[in-house]
């Protein structure tokens, strides 16, 4: 197993495959009366949050607590020190205090790599920049193979604010390795010109929403990150939504089998209608589900639970 999960490119597909299975047994747990293992008793997992996070950081947490591992919760939003300093000094601290795993989120992509030079224990990446988040990638791919029976052969369009879109790339390196086909779809101004060719050579682009859904398994909003935009990418808020929305009309376009996923928080109205997000295709509450058994699963195998 490897060490550090700080990349989609980190996994090839074995190792996918045996984090997924795990995580459908650590899923069984979460049925139980009592959701408890103690895999991880006396390890300590520290959540180094530098950026906002709802569901990734309370799903971590409910992870580890739920294999029974120590966890220490580090909110460091607001520190005044320089970005790489304050991150080194932490990283010594936590190195002091001897953590297991570190689970990092930081608006500067690459943190998470500096940080793994720094610490002995293993770093989870729970989000840098615009960089990536493979564990979203992790748990999205389970939901897909939960929800269809398979990954490989599947079609995905990945659609949105692809520029901005940790999610996005963490999914298009993790979905090629697993065979499905990605199609990146959004205003040419939100699709990065080169990025077929930087992630994975086997992945389309798109700029026409409504040509692709009826050739899909799978779509994948995101979600418009106006914290990182400084700039104007589109006239307006109703033109992008026209253009790119998901709504009830165009999730009608989508086959039968179609599923309809989102990472959250959604700007409902934006990239996606309620209509559609409350729809029976939407897996986007089974994904928050499935994300903690996922890093139930990371924190085991990392933390090499299957060997001691
Ligand atoms: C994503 C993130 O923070 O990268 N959310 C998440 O982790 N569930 C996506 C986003 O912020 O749009």
């Amino acid at each position: 197993m490897i060490k550090h999960l700080l990349s989609g490119a980190d996994l090839d597909a074995d190792t996918a495959t045996e984090i997924l299975d795990t995580a459908a047994e650590m899923a069984t747990v979460a049925g139980r009366e009592i959701k408890k293992l103690p895999a991880l008793r006396g390890r300590t997992v520290v959540n180094l949050f530098y950026e906002d996070s709802t569901r990734t950081r309370i799903s971590f947490e409910a992870a580890a607590k739920r294999l029974s591992a120590d966890v220490i919760n580090f909110s460091a939003k607001g520190s005044s020190v320089t970005k790489g300093e304050s991150l080194k000094d932490t990283a010594l601290t936590l190195q002091a205090m001897g953590a297991d795993a570190v689970v990092v989120r930081h608006p500067a992509s690459g943190a998470p790599h500096r940080l793994a030079n720094w610490v002995d224990g293993s770093v989870v990446n729970a989000g840098d920049g615009t960089h990536e988040h493979p564990t979203q990638a992790l748990l999205d791919a389970y939901t897909m193979r939960a929800r269809l029976g398979r990954l490989a052969g599947l079609s995905v369009a990945v659609v949105g604010d692809v520029l901005h879109s940790r999610v996005a790339r963490s999914n298009v390196l993790l979905l090629s390795t697993l065979g499905a086909k990605v199609t990146l779809v959004g205003p040419p101004t939100l699709i990065p010109v080169d990025i077929a060719g930087a992630l994975a050579p086997a992945i389309d682009v798109s700029y026409d929403l409504d040509s692709v859904l009826p050739g899909v398994d799978v779509v994948m909003m995101l979600r418009v990150q106006r914290e990182r935009m400084n700039d104007s990418y589109f006239p307006s808020a109703r033109e992008y939504a026209r253009r790119y929305g998901l709504d009830g009309p165009r999730m009608r376009r989508l086959p039968e089998h179609a599923i309809v996923m989102h990472p959250g928080p959604m700007n409902r109205g934006m990239e996606i209608t309620p209509e559609v997000a409350d729809s029976p295709r939407s897996t986007i509450v089974e994904q928050v589900t499935n994300g903690v058994s996922v890093r139930m699963a990371v924190l085991y195998l990392l933390l090499g639970g299957n060997n001691r």
